[in-house]
């Protein structure tokens, strides 16, 4: 059986053996999908370790992404501009790094949730790996308007600047989270504060009537940070990153063994879970 596995630390809660197990058992392929805990001074040697022993695909997760753009032999497609790389392809002997999550979030937005982001007002919260990873993505959907908002101004200004080869009619912009200022159709949080529980990261009027949504997921029922908050703020709607999660797999999965997996069961089964 052809080997995968996810990477990362910790790695135990990973939902990845699950999705990958139902895209296998759907597509009627045979695959091992399992979890793999790297130490944190040793992701090189732990992925070098896996292909060694016939792994034929990797996907890495927190806090390993940057690292795998470092350690693969090539970036491909979105990976190359945002230096983040969440799913490595073995091709022909040479280790591929490719960036999925950009794909499955406009994916998960546009298609499961029938929202259109051509035309609309985006705004990006942060510009860390995760924001890198989805930046070009967004702006391949046309909005009207993108703008990073960032802790660190100096950071949103880094990656706006970067975009500009990228950007067709949308107009971007870059500015501290709490100088946020006009109103959004769509508000996208791609900081990390939800692990310390901080969802209130800008003011309220931004995300009134916004479609807002983390990148993160919560477990069962639960609501993010993020979505707690802007839901409270007045938020049109709000949407974790579950489905993103699902979709960031199924292209992987297309990238390893050629077939794109359906998702909607995949998806209803993990909101049951
Ligand atoms: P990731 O790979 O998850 O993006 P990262 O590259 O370390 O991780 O980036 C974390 C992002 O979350 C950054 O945009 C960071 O803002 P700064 O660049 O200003 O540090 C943001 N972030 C983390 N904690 C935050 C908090 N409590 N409030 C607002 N932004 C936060």
């Amino acid at each position: 059986m052809d080997r995968y596995a996810v990477v990362g630390n910790p790695v135990e809660h990973s939902l990845s053996p699950v999705i990958h197990g139902e895209f296998a058992r759907q597509a009627g392929e045979r695959i091992l999908y399992e979890k793999l805990l790297a130490p944190l001074d040793a992701f090189d040697e732990t992925v070098a370790g896996f292909f060694a022993a016939s792994g034929r695909g990797v996907n890495v997760t927190v806090p390993f992404k940057e690292q795998a753009a470092k350690w693969v032999q090539r970036l491909e497609g979105d990976a190359v501009s945002a230096g983040v790389v969440n799913t490595i392809v073995d091709r022909d002997g040479a280790w591929v790094g490719f960036n999925t999550d950009g794909v499955g979030l406009v994916r998960d937005i546009t298609v499961n949730q029938e929202r259109s982001l051509e035309g609309r007002r985006v705004l990006l919260l942060g510009a860390g790996g995760a924001a890198r990873g989805v930046v070009r993505p967004l702006l391949a959907q046309n909005p009207a308007e993108l703008t990073v908002a960032n802790r660190g101004v100096a950071k949103a200004q880094a990656l706006v600047a970067a975009l500009e080869d990228w950007a067709r009619e949308t107009r971007c912009g870059a500015c501290a989270l709490d100088e946020v200022t006009g109103e959004f159709d769509v508000v996208i949080n791609a900081t990390s504060a939800g692990l310390a529980g901080r969802g209130d990261l800008l003011a309220a009027t931004s995300v009134r009537g916004a479609f807002c949504y983390d990148l993160v997921y919560a477990a069962g029922a639960a609501q993010t940070p993020f979505c707690a908050w802007a839901t409270g703020a007045g938020a049109g709607a709000v949407s974790d990153g579950l489905g993103m999660l699902v979709e960031q797999a199924a292209e992987a999965f297309r990238l390893w063994r050629g077939v794109r997996p359906a998702t909607a069961e995949v998806m209803a089964l993990l909101r049951r879970r």
